[in-house]
């Protein structure tokens, strides 16, 4: 658990030094933040646990997909709230699902801390280690991580709630680190989710006090074609190992981040470009709710209907009107829209990349260069930009975090004084 403030403030006197930077606080990716879970009760399921006596790493965990599938499957998936409630989606019964180390980074320098497993899955280690090395960032004080059940992003009630966790934990970093602005690092969906959280959660006066820039490495600001691609034979995301990726489908239907992250009708994905066909249809980024309908997969039509989603995504296509730091590489082939030679979406098995762009493998160029763009008042608050050439890797995506240019580049970016806030 965290320290209380009081112990906290204690700590970051005793580690005063003078020229102490400014604090920065990651904001992780879709599938970025460990989780833990613990099962109360929980309905008989084969042969699976209903009670746990602790939280336990439930994302990611290596043996639990690969040996206990039907029942990582089971506690894992999101299912439908009740009719009334504020919330569409809840997890599973007789299931609590956390983040783990909130606050501190144990949450996200290995997908699968805590879960046992032999193979340890950095993510963000190596990013931590140069922070903590070469910025003077010191972990838990002046190097924070909001991890943050990403599954629910995207779900209205869930992500305000995440939203207020986020606002608490700025608002405390700054009190322990003399009152400096804070700076947020995002990667992937956390891109996403921090710029809607500075537009829709927190004032102008509270960003000019408590925020020093925005730091965004591989935002998919206005969605991508993958994800609609993922919901139908799943994922590619290089920090989830590709077992069996068609087995996670069932679990990515649940999710509404899978929504927040598909492709937005916009100048990049116009209503003309059909991101996704069968037999049978045509689905551009316009038809994304009518795509989501003939997956036959409830709990994502009702995310749509909600509508929260949508207030999500338009918010995150805006600039949140503080410094930014836009990163990103640029020559991976990347699809962009795909062919599934079937009837019926349900039937989808494996389907082909018609298109391909260049982009990050993930994400398309289109969208990762939205902050140079006038549109959405990106570019007036664009205070650094760097694009890397990757050599073609599909790992361009994730593989940045750990990137030696990047994080030369970010070092060299946060040791800087005149571009971004370093003072209320
Ligand atoms: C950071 O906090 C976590 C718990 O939040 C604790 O396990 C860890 O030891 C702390 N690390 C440091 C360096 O204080
Ligand atoms: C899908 O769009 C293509 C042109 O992009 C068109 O030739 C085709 O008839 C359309 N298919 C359906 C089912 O609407
Ligand atoms: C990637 O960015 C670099 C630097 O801006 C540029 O020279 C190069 O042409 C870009 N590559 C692609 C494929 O857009
Ligand atoms: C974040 O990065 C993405 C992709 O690189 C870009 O579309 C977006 O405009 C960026 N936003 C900011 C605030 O830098
Ligand atoms: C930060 O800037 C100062 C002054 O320009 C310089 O002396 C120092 O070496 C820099 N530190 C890093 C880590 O770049």
């Amino acid at each position: 658990m965290r320290p209380p403030v009081a112990l906290a403030l204690l700590l970051a006197q005793l580690l005063h030094v003078a020229g102490r930077p400014n604090p920065l606080i990651v904001v992780p990716g879709l599938g970025g933040s460990v989780l833990e879970a613990k099962l109360t009760d929980a309905p008989e399921f084969r042969d699976c646990q209903t009670t746990s006596s602790d939280w336990y790493t439930i994302f990611f965990s290596i043996s639990q997909v690969v040996e206990r599938f039907k029942c990582w499957e089971e506690r894992f998936a999101l299912t439908m709230a009740p009719d009334g409630d504020s919330h569409v989606v809840q997890s599973a019964p007789g299931v609590e699902i956390r983040p783990r180390d909130f606050g501190g980074v144990d949450g996200i320098e290995y997908s699968n801390s805590g879960s046992g497993d032999w193979i340890p899955m950095p993510y963000m280690k190596v990013m931590v280690e140069k922070l903590e090395q070469d910025a003077g960032l010191v972990r838990n004080t002046s190097l924070r991580a909001a991890t943050y059940d990403f599954r629910k992003a995207g779900d209205w009630a869930s992500t305000v709630a995440q939203f207020e966790a986020l606002q608490g934990l700025v608002e405390e970093t700054y009190e322990i680190n003399e009152q400096l602005p804070v700076h947020l690092l995002s990667h992937s969906l956390g891109g996403a989710f921090t710029t809607a959280f500075l537009n829709l959660q927190v004032s102008e006066e509270w960003k000019e006090k408590y925020v020093a820039s925005f730091i965004n490495l591989s935002g998919p600001l206005l969605g991508t074609p993958i994800t609609m691609a993922a919901l139908l034979t799943g994922p590619v995301y290089d920090y989830v190992p590709q077992i069996l990726p068609e087995l996670l489908v069932p679990v990515l239907r649940t999710a509404p981040s899978m929504v927040w992250m598909s492709p937005q009708d916009s100048d990049v994905f116009p209503s003309d470009l059909p991101i996704l066909t069968t037999n049978t249809a045509n689905y551009s980024a316009k038809d994304l709710g009518a795509f989501l309908d003939d997956l036959d997969a409830p709990l994502m039509s009702a995310v749509w209907t909600d509508g929260g989603v949508e207030k999500l995504r338009a918010a995150s296509s805006m600039s949140p009107g503080v410094p930014h730091f836009c990163a990103y590489a640029n020559d991976t082939e990347t699809g962009l829209t795909y062919q599934y030679a079937v009837d019926n979406l349900a039937d989808a098995g494996s389907g082909k990349m018609l298109e391909v762009t260049m982009g990050d493998g993930t994400v398309t160029l289109g969208s990762l260069e939205r902050c140079l763009s006038e549109e959405g008042g990106w570019a007036g608050d664009l205070v650094e930009h760097k694009v890397y050439a990757w050599g073609g890797g599909m790992d361009a995506h994730t593989g940045i975090v750990k990137y030696d240019p990047l994080l030369d580049d970010l070092v060299a970016y946060l040791n800087r004084t005149d571009v971004w806030r370093t003072q209320a």
